[in-house]
């Protein structure tokens, strides 16, 4: 007979799974035949074992494989499920985080995942003209470390770009890389649920990666939509025709749950892909390189206090992100020469490893209150009926809400150079704030000071009262950061110096996206809910008069929030541009057997937020490697 479900078992085990981010990882290091833990047999025996189900991927190195990827996040996992679809191939795919359980693939929880073992935790280097909100001027710059890498801590938010981007791309020496010529890669590992886009020839139906809409939507979503429309920016599907426009979001969930790279891509052929060896918990320290041919022919890794070297007989393939494949190339000789000699690696070969990284910064706010109630997200929600939903499958309460996001508005400038047809700015509306978990998960994951949260959002937090707020991205900043290393410790961060507002005209776009988001609050159906100006003063702004532009200004300097789409730290670009690291098929310039792929080979910053080009450069990269070795 089935145990009746007990709803405290469901909920301690959500707070256990919770709480214990570090303790869980450290159980799937187990081997396969591994006992799984109490709790998880007590899921498995409610019938929940496909929520929770915690896979072992501990396989013990061999001495060789074909491919060797580096890195299981977006791209990395992508990248490895489509090479081992050759049975003929061996492929060795490594990452340094564990494996995903019940609490990741919780929308609604993505800022908690930011506290846990999941994320590697980086700051920034103190912000000369940004964060200053924050301590040390230093800004949060959380990266996925785990089976599906950020794509398993991300906002799940879909969206691909702009044409003109990848045309960009293709002039600049890239061939192969159109718009024309890399829609097909973002179709392949599309498998859209959109309302009144099944017949779009911008979506695809059967691919591994599920994109839908969000079925929890609040009414100030729905008022907020009308109000852009009468503001006159059309609906519009951002990631088909044009780009301006507002629409509801488009989510990698799959029937409300996080869709991460894991489950789409490993999980499903996990039982069935021999040749594809996984390795958890594990840190590549190095790439071993033959100096007089300077080809790669393996990596050095270290997993449970073991060091290890595993051998490619065709390629090594990095795909650790925007911070960590330009780190492993510094590590191993490829980076510029300045930086190798002051950490006292010999060179192999100069390149202008991290010499460039490019950020989306966003403007955290402003907030609008409204006089409806029980529309806006707080954490006092997600009690028990709601999680016991949940656990049961139902998809559009709000446990599937993506950390809020509901609507996203693309949007020009006045003072934009860029063509008619390219947002400047992108208006992300949220149903909530830094009130929405009381001042905890969100503001801690964006390094904020407690005070703004006491002295901005407090009092919205006690009074329950329902409001909104906007992240104003900006696409094209003119700010350009680095990353170097400041010693050959590979367990070391990387130091990051993203730049932030360091050209002033960021600024003055981020303004000019404010003032839209409160024009729009001022059309009729924003009105009809009472939309007003939140106007508790940013701390450190309270000098300039309340929402003057010297006052957005400071704000913007302020509450300085990255939307975490670093890029170019590995451009791809000719070999005869200094700049860039890889050649368009992302083989190193140079090297022999070496290649980066994953979001760090994109040249320039998109018109997009990155998870979505994470999987169309797995894909591509996929062909540009069979191409070579069929
Ligand atoms: C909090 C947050 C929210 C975001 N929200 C969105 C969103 O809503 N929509 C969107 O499009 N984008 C979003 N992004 C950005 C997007 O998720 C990333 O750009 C994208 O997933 C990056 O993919 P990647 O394959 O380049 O790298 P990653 O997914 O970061 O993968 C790199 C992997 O390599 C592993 N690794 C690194 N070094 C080593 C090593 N030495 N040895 C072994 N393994 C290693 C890492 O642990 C990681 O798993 C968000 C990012 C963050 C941080
Ligand atoms: C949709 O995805 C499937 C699976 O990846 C692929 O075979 C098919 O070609 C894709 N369709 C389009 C139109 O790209
Ligand atoms: C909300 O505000 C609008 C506009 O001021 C008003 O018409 C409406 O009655 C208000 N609703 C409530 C519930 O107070």
């Amino acid at each position: 007979m089935e145990r009746p479900l007990s709803l405290s078992l469901l909920l301690s085990l959500l707070l256990v799974v919770l709480a214990s981010g570090q303790r869980s990882q450290k159980t799937q290091t187990r081997n396969r035949n591994g006992n799984p833990s109490p709790e998880l047999d007590d899921l498995r025996r409610l019938g929940l074992g496909n929520i929770i189900n915690v896979p072992l991927y501990s396989d013990v190195p061999q001495s060789h494989y074909d491919f060797i990827v580096v890195g299981a996040g977006a791209a990395g996992c992508t990248l490895a499920a489509r090479l081992s679809e050759n049975p003929q191939w061996s492929v060795f795919l490594i990452e340094a985080g564990g494996v995903e359980n019940l609490v990741h693939q919780v929308p609604v929880l993505a800022a908690h995942l930011q506290a846990t073992a999941s994320n590697w935790g980086y700051l920034s280097q103190p912000q000369r003209h940004a964060c200053r909100g924050m301590p040390q001027n230093q800004c949060a710059l959380p990266r996925g470390k785990v089976l599906g890498g950020t794509s398993s801590i991300n906002y799940m938010i879909y969206n691909r770009g702009n044409k003109r981007d990848f045309d960009g791309w293709a002039a600049a020496g890239n061939p192969g890389w159109s718009y024309e010529e890399v829609l097909p890669y973002f179709l392949r590992s599309e498998r859209a649920q959109l309302q009144g886009l099944e017949h779009s020839p911008y979506h695809n139906h059967s691919g591994p990666l599920s994109v839908e809409d969000v079925r929890h939507r609040s009414r100030l979503a729905h008022s907020y939509l009308r109000a852009a429309q009468e503001a006159g920016h059309p609906k519009t599907d951002y990631n088909g025709e044009s780009q301006l426009g507002v629409s509801y979001v488009q989510a990698t969930t799959q029937k409300g749950r996080r869709h991460s790279a894991f489950r789409a891509f490993i999980e499903p052929i996990r039982q069935r892909r021999r040749n594809l060896h996984i390795l958890t918990l594990a840190r590549v320290t190095r790439i071993l390189i033959d100096g007089a041919t300077k080809s790669a022919y393996g990596v050095e890794l270290t997993h449970q206090g073991r060091r290890y070297q595993v051998k490619a007989r065709k390629e090594v393939i990095l795909s650790a992100g925007a911070f960590n494949s330009p780190q492993l190339l510094m590590l191993s000789g490829i980076g510029p020469e300045d930086n190798l000699k002051a950490i006292g690696v010999p060179l192999v070969k100069a390149l202008p490893v991290g010499k460039r990284l490019y950020d989306h910064m966003c403007h955290f706010g402003p907030t609008f209150v409204t006089n409806t109630t029980g529309e806006s997200l707080f954490a006092a929600q997600l009690g028990p009926p709601v999680v016991k939903e949940f656990l049961l499958g139902r998809a559009d309460t709000i446990m599937s809400s993506i950390g809020g996001v509901e609507t996203l508005t693309f949007i020009k400038v006045p003072s934009a150079q860029s063509p008619p047809t390219q947002p400047d700015i992108e208006l992300i509306q949220v149903a909530g704030s830094l009130a929405s978990d009381e001042g905890t998960a969100l503001a801690k994951g964006a390094n904020f000071k407690p005070e703004i949260y006491t002295r901005m959002y407090k009092d919205l937090a006690d009074r329950r009262q329902d409001h909104f707020s906007f992240l104003i991205m900006h696409f094209s900043p003119a700010s350009v950061g680095r990353l170097w290393l400041h010693n050959r410790n590979p367990l070391e961060w990387p130091r990051i110096d993203p730049k932030y507002f360091s050209a002033p005209g960021d600024v003055e776009q981020l303004l000019e996206g404010i003032k839209e988001a409160i024009r729009i609050s001022q059309m009729p159906a924003m009105q009809a809910i009472g939309t007003r100006l939140l106007d508790k003063p940013v701390p450190g702004c309270e000098s300039f008069p309340f929402a003057s532009d010297d006052y957005w200004r400071c704000s913007i300097r302020t509450l300085s929030y990255t939307l975490h789409h670093q890029v170019a730290t590995c451009r791809m670009g000719p070999e005869s541009d200094p700049t860039t690291v890889v050649d368009h098929r992302l083989k190193v310039h140079g090297m022999r057997r070496l290649r980066v792929v994953d979001t760090s080979i994109i040249p320039v910053p998109p018109t997009a937020h990155t998870n979505a080009a994470a999987f169309m450069i797995g894909e591509k990269a996929a062909d540009l490697v069979r191409a070579d070795w069929s």
